[in-house]
């Protein structure tokens, strides 16, 4: 709250494991999703939609595990907040109780799902909420596109926002839309706004770990910039290692254990020399 007011802007990644986390925390990032993207990003699901609770809180576990200054939110996956709020509450908990988060996000702003981010709030876990476009509703939406382009669409993510923060939700991440209505968001919350594909306005940024590294080779949104070419990166030394093993370079003398001094591996390779019978 107090980066909204006076800066820096809030720095944001996700993670889904321990050496990356421990990576982005020692960086100085200031806030660590694990994201349900996970299940695309690492997981090679197509969609968000099969991620399960238990994935999110495996992962959730070693993010946790490597953070010592950072603040860690869990994404509540597809169906862990749709029967009811005993139910939302109890998965959201989980990710405070097992996984060691200290909040979760959650995807949408209907009139249902407010209710829900009180139901949490009272149940003093803290919230993020997630506007503008929600790839958990893939099914529903039909396809990923940037959203709110049009006024209608527009209002109603500025609205969502308003309302999220009236249900008490600490933040926003708003997700694919014109930077014009980001703008707007963010001049009209008191809450921060964490942005991925919503242009610069935004309070703070968030970015996919592996999109930022250049980890795979797939297709990348337009708002990705590409930091690093990892998957070139580790082609080549995994192409480098199979070459070496192919042609007998590796391992060689320095990545290899030598026997102690005075031992001798010829004799280890004979049978033992039968012990004398000293008692009868
Ligand atoms: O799942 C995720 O990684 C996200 C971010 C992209 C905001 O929701």
């Amino acid at each position: 709250m107090a980066r909204k007011a006076s800066g820096p802007r809030i720095v944001c990644l996700t993670a889904y494991d321990f050496p990356s986390a421990k990576i982005l925390d020692e960086a100085g990032v200031d806030l660590i999703l694990v994201g349900d993207s996970l299940g695309m990003v690492v997981l090679g699901y197509e969609t968000t939609v099969p991620v399960t609770m238990d994935e999110m809180i495996h992962h959730t576990k070693a993010v946790t595990r490597a953070v010592k200054r950072a603040l860690v939110v869990g994404d509540m996956p597809y169906f862990s907040f749709h029967l009811s709020a005993d139910e939302t509450i109890r998965n959201a908990s989980r990710f405070l109780k097992e996984a060691g988060a200290a909040a979760v996000k959650i995807e949408g702003a209907s009139k249902k799902r407010l209710r829900l981010v009180e139901a949490m709030v009272d149940a003093e876990i803290p919230v993020m909420g997630h506007v503008g476009l929600t790839p958990q509703s893939i099914h529903a939406l039909g396809q990923y596109r940037v959203q709110g382009t049009g006024e209608d669409e527009a209002r109603k993510i500025v609205e969502g926002a308003r309302n999220l923060e009236k249900a008490g939700a600490f933040a926003v991440v708003l997700e694919s839309m014109p930077r014009e209505v980001a703008k707007i968001v963010t001049e009209s919350v008191g809450i921060p706004t964490i942005g991925i594909g919503a242009g610069p306005a935004c309070d703070g940024q968030v970015l996919v770990f592996h999109d930022l590294l250049g980890y795979s080779n797939g297709y990348l949104p337009k708002f990705v910039r590409k930091y690093a070419d990892l998957h070139g990166t580790i082609s080549r030394a995994v192409g480098e290692y199979a070459a070496d093993v192919r042609g007998g370079r590796f391992p060689d003398d320095s990545t290899s254990y030598h026997v102690k001094p005075g031992a001798s591996a010829r004799r280890a390779g004979r049978p033992a020399a039968p012990k004398k019978n000293r008692g009868r």
